[in-house]
């Protein structure tokens, strides 16, 4: 990927941002009304709120969770020489210590608890916050808050940054680690807005440690119970060569154990249905049994919950990657503040492989095959 066309992208983006900005007049308005109901009024909406001048620096430095314990040790052995233990530092308690700065040790006597807190200098959070309103702020808004001009429209809506909330980064912990965000935000999420971003690791870095600092007090980052998770891993491939029985095995924990057909659409005949179920002849499975079930999230846009709707794999875009290891950790992890759930531990790590392989299958099979698909489709609902 070169780097030109990608930034091309944010640049003009924001120019759109900006232009729109500077019509917010009689005209801005009028445009806006025809959007029809969910249009908000305009001098009301975040989104058209216009600053005259927004700063670009962040004056104060801040303290950001860290991760437990393990992960220092974990990232001693990783990379001999990123991280030394000072012994000298908090009055003696000692803390880990890094290129990007020093990590404490804290005890909270009220509950009897110890995490680990990250120092991160303004002079990083005023670096990050520039590339941030550069690259990012035309959809998730100058504050971070989602509410950014070019946003406006979009669904799914950018990403709050306030909710400390993501979705696509393959954690089953409460937060992700900057490496799982620094890996989301240059894949991008396919079929969204959201673009691969092909910025340096260290503007990346800036820009990660700008993110977690917009956590509110006591949630996010600065919530000291939270957990920060990697990437879930991924055991080897217990399939390796056995693709066939893979999807067949897939097939059936997605119509049976596994339920997945309650949100996504089933693809098989209610007869096929009850011979993996091992039910009667007179079980019924719920109604549009083909198409996807409408869902409610945790997301909030202008005060409305937003419904989210489960993938049908033959016809929309999966967002974090469709390789059966992306599929793997996908399924494994679950999406946070969605209705899709985390299968790592209620599912075994075989399971959630073959079921990998079996949505890959139905991605390969249809998803750019419009006439397999049609009569896939037509198949199933008896047409
Ligand atoms: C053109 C609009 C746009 C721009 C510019 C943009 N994003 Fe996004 N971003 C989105 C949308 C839309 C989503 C939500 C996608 C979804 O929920 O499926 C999103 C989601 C995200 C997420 C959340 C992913 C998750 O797991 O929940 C992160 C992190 C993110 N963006 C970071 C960035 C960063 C960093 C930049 C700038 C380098 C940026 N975005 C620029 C539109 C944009
Ligand atoms: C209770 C509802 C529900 C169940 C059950 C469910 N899902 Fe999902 N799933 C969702 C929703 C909602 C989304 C869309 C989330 C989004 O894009 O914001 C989703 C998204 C996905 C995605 C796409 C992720 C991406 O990167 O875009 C995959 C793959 C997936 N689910 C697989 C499965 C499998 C396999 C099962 C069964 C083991 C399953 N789901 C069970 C609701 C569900």
């Amino acid at each position: 990927m070169s780097k030109a066309p990608l930034l091309g992208v944010g640049t003009a983006l924001l120019a759109v941002g900006l232009v729109s900005y500077a019509n917010v007049g009689q005209e801005g308005h009028e445009a806006e009304a025809g959007h029809g109901e969910h249009a908000p009024a305009s001098d009301e909406s975040p989104h058209a709120h216009a600053p005259h001048a927004i700063s670009l620096d962040v004056p104060e430095d801040t303290w950001l969770l860290a991760p437990g314990e393990e992960w220092f040790e974990q990232q001693a052995e990783l990379h001999p020489g990123r991280f030394t233990h000072d012994d000298s530092l908090f009055d003696g308690e000692g803390g880990w210590v890094d290129s990007q700065g020093v990590y404490e040790l804290r005890y909270d006597e009220d509950e009897d608890y110890y995490s680990y807190w990250q120092h991160v200098s303004a002079a990083q959070l005023t670096r990050g916050r520039r590339d941030f309103v550069q690259f990012c702020s035309s959809c998730h808004g100058f504050q971070g808050d989602g509410y950014g001009r070019s946003g406006q429209y979009l669904r799914p809506a950018p990403r709050s940054f306030k909710q400390s909330n993501f979705k696509f980064t393959k954690t089953t912990a409460d937060l992700p680690s900057d490496a799982a965000l620094m890996r989301l935000i240059q894949r991008g999420l396919q079929g969204t807005p959201m673009y691969p971003w092909d910025l340096s690791e260290e503007q990346l870095t800036d820009i990660i440690q700008y993110i977690k600092s917009l956590s509110p007090e006591e949630s996010g980052w600065r919530d000291q119970f939270a957990e920060i998770g990697g990437i879930v891993e991924s055991s080897p491939d217990p399939w390796s060569g056995r693709r066939d029985e893979a999807i067949t095995k897939g097939e059936e924990i997605y119509h049976g154990k596994a339920n997945c057909y309650l949100c996504h659409p089933g693809y098989v005949t209610v007869e096929r249905m009850r011979e993996i179920r091992g039910d009667a002849d007179n079980v019924q499975y719920r109604d549009m049994l083909s198409y996807p079930a409408l869902k409610e999230s945790d997301y909030d846009v202008l005060g409305k919950r937003q419904m989210i709707m489960p993938p049908d794999f033959t016809w929309h875009q999966v967002r974090s990657g469709t390789t059966v290891q992306d599929l793997f950790e996908t399924i494994a992890s679950g999406i946070k503040g969605t209705a899709m759930p985390q299968w790592k531990n209620a599912l075994k790590d075989e399971e959630i492989w073959a079921l990998a392989y079996y949505v890959k299958s139905l991605i390969e099979g249809y998803k750019n095959e419009p006439g397999n698909r049609a009569a896939f489709m037509a198949g199933l609902r008896g047409e």
